[in-house]
């Protein structure tokens, strides 16, 4: 099925949101793991396979549109030197990701594609948890302190 090229082109921004933010979170999950954190590096690792499993089903649509998935375009990545960092870091990450697929289900809806529509909402669900998660550990830092927080985390 023959897609609009501007969808087309919205999904390999979000495409290339999601190949970001994998990077991003696998290098993230590698630096806690070697600073003792198992646990937070565990939770951005399960992040980053759920973002790899977005980016599938993006090159899926794209095909599907017959479009042609542009895999090697990155945004710039913001890796954290240190855990605080990492949270601004991803949180912002997941807001450009949340404000993205808000655009492309507009797209959708002036184009009257409810089949994108409905994959990007189901994505949309997901990076609205990350960013429920995120949130959760920052509020976790202010409450309890960086220093037994991080004592939770290995
Ligand atoms: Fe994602
Ligand atoms: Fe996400």
């Amino acid at each position: 099925m023959k897609g609009d090229p501007k969808l087309i082109e919205c999904l390999n921004g979000l495409l290339a949101s999601e190949l970001t933010a994998i990077n991003q979170y696998m290098v993230e999950a590698e630096m806690c793991e070697n600073w003792g954190l198992a646990k937070l590096g565990d939770m951005e690792q399960k992040r980053a396979i759920t973002e790899m499993k977005h980016a599938e089903t993006l090159i899926g649509r794209i095909l599907f549109l017959e479009g042609l998935p542009i895999v090697s375009k990155l945004n710039d990545i913001h890796i954290g030197a240190e855990v605080p960092q990492q949270f601004t870091n991803d949180l912002a990450a997941e807001m450009t990701a949340v404000r993205g697929y808000n655009a492309g289900i507009e797209l959708c809806v002036k184009l009257g594609d409810n089949a994108t529509k409905e994959i990007l909402e189901g994505i949309l669900k997901d990076e609205d948890a990350h960013v429920d998660q995120i949130e959760e550990q920052m509020d976790r830092v202010k409450k309890m302190g960086l220093q037994v927080y991080l004592g939770t985390q290995m």
